[in-house]
């Protein structure tokens, strides 16, 4: 019995561990924050833009060109989005726009003025995870966790939109988010189980 409360903890141990050093930052609560309004960069020829993220404001410059995956990462420092395949294929970059799903790398900045932009920075209530971040945790729903960010935006989506009546359903709503580590059926059973919590 002791020897497998030890082994649990060693296992939860390496899994908070990953968390932190392998894009699990998708689980983790932001611990800095820019400043609100802040001018983070002046880039020659580039348009003055709000971005509203995590409801925070941010003035920032981006040439026209520039997608909001690369604005998000590397104008505001919110890394916990990922690129992945940065041709709109794997999912790894999705975050929320207005409560949807959005793939950051097929979008540009400057469409996306004004709107309510969620990362996964957003998702923890201060030091509380996020239901599904908790459930995802619980249910070794990632390895490398390269893909862990986007599944979990995709996630929270995906339980909000009622798309979660059976694991067949879930697969299907979660089909734009890759795993190519193949945590499918720990991800499945995270959503399922945050889907049962929110009472469907
Ligand atoms: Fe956007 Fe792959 S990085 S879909
Ligand atoms: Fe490695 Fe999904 S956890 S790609």
């Amino acid at each position: 019995m002791a020897e497998s409360t030890a082994t649990e903890h060693t296992r939860r141990t390496v899994l908070k561990t990953a968390a932190v050093t392998a894009g699990g930052a998708a689980l983790l609560p932001r611990t800095a924050e820019a400043a609100p309004e802040q001018v983070v960069e002046h880039v020659e020829g580039a348009a003055r833009i709000t971005l509203k993220v995590n409801g925070e404001r941010h003035a920032v410059q981006v040439e026209p060109r520039v997608t909001l995956l690369d604005a998000l990462r590397e104008r505001l420092k919110l890394t916990g989005t990922k690129k992945g395949c940065d041709r709109g294929e794997c999912g790894a970059c999705t975050v929320l726009v207005e409560g949807e799903r959005v793939k950051s790398c097929l979008t540009l900045a400057v469409m996306r003025q004004g709107a309510e932009i969620t990362t996964v920075e957003g998702l923890a209530d201060g030091d509380r995870l996020h239901p599904v971040q908790e459930a995802f945790i619980k249910h070794d729903a990632f390895q490398c966790g390269g893909c862990t960010s986007g599944q979990i935006m995709s996630a929270v989506a995906c339980v909000r939109e009622g798309h979660t009546g059976s694991d067949e359903e879930i697969r299907q709503w979660m089909s734009g988010n890759i795993c190519r580590c193949a945590c499918y059926q720990n991800i499945v059973a995270a959503v399922a189980d945050v889907a049962k919590g929110a009472g469907r």
